[in-house]
């Protein structure tokens, strides 16, 4: 957790605190009494309440601008995203300008109010014909969410902000509202008794929420900059990831599926053989990321799954 052992608290400015990631990073530095936070996201009110927040459209300048003025934030963490992956490439304006033009504009913002930028990208930058991938690995986005989120790296990249990029891939954990997680929605369709077609080809390092807002803590409290991976403990198949949920919660391995991708025929493509290697971001950021069943664990107990 950031601390300075000063009296003068660190101002952390969380952009897309509704989302899932942005949720988990406002109950963190909620904690922490040497962070102050300031949170905004495009919905009316803040999910988790007694809070600093303003309703923000990332789209419009004048609205991160307001943002920066109210809060003079010192570090400002980008979660804020167009997450659908197939909905971007039916609504390819409106991704572009949520994950590229307004990525430009945060940087600017951020640079003229001399903060740290902190911005969340993907995996999905990649192909996925040769996963797992580090931070040096060549980019090549198979998925229009893919380039926007490129896209939005490069804006940065090519801004003067001092800025940290780090790439996550399938984010689960304890997040109480908005939509469900992969874990969650296995658990709750097994449970229910559902059929669930689960994809045998895709394989990653699936990321656990609290594990990645420690990472992102670090490069915070570190002043760490540059590009850094952080994926989970282990690299596996999702239908692997799946049996992995069902033998944890003593679910029903029938009611699984195993499916290729090309069989659901989603709009946008998916990288395969995929997932992100740590090494850099266990070296310079820290970084140690739980065990599968330790954070089934957590969530079983957070969530009472
Ligand atoms: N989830 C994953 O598996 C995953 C994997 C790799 C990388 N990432 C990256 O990790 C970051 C966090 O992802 P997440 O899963 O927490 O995403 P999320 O749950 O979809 O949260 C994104 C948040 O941004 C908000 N938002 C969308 N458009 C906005 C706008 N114009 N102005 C202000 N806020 C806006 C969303 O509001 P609405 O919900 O109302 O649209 C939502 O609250 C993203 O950068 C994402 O690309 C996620």
């Amino acid at each position: 957790m950031l601390s300075t052992g000063n009296i003068l608290k660190n101002r952390i400015l969380i952009i897309g605190s509704n989302g899932m990631l942005g949720q988990r990073l406002l109950e963190y530095y909620k904690k922490d009494n040497f962070t102050e936070i300031f949170c905004a996201s495009v919905e009316p009110e803040s999910f988790i309440k007694d809070i600093d927040y303003k309703q923000t459209d990332i789209t419009n300048k004048n609205d991160i601008k307001a943002l920066m003025r109210a809060f003079y934030p010192d570090v400002v963490i980008n979660a804020a995203a167009y997450t659908n992956v197939d909905k971007c490439d039916t609504e390819k304006e409106t991704a572009w300008k949520i994950n590229a033009l307004a990525v430009e504009n945060i940087a600017k913002y951020s640079f003229a109010y001399n903060a740290h930028l902190i911005h969340i990208s993907t995996d999905y930058v990649f192909d996925g014909l040769n996963g797992p991938y580090t931070e040096e690995d060549k980019v090549n986005p198979v998925s229009y969410y893919g380039r926007t989120k490129l896209a939005g790296e490069n804006a940065i990249n090519s801004s003067n902000v001092k800025y940290t990029i780090i790439r996550t891939n399938v984010l689960y954990g304890p997040a109480k509202h908005g939509r469900m997680d992969f874990v969650k929605w296995v658990v709750n369709s097994l449970r229910e008794g559902k059929n669930i077609n689960i994809v045998t080809d895709q394989i990653n390092n699936p990321t656990y929420i609290d594990d990645l807002v420690k990472g992102i803590d670090s490069a915070a409290r570190l002043s760490k900059e540059g590009l850094f991976n952080i994926g989970g403990a282990e690299f596996l198949s999702r239908l692997d990831f799946t049996y992995r949920i069902a033998d944890f919660f003593n679910l029903d391995k029938n009611l699984i599926k195993p499916i290729e991708t090309r069989e659901l025929n989603q709009p946008a493509k998916r990288p395969l053989k995929s997932g992100l290697i740590n090494l850099k971001s266990e070296r310079d950021l820290f970084y140690k990321p739980l065990g599968v069943e330790e954070t089934f664990a957590l969530m079983k107990n957070e969530l009472n799954l």
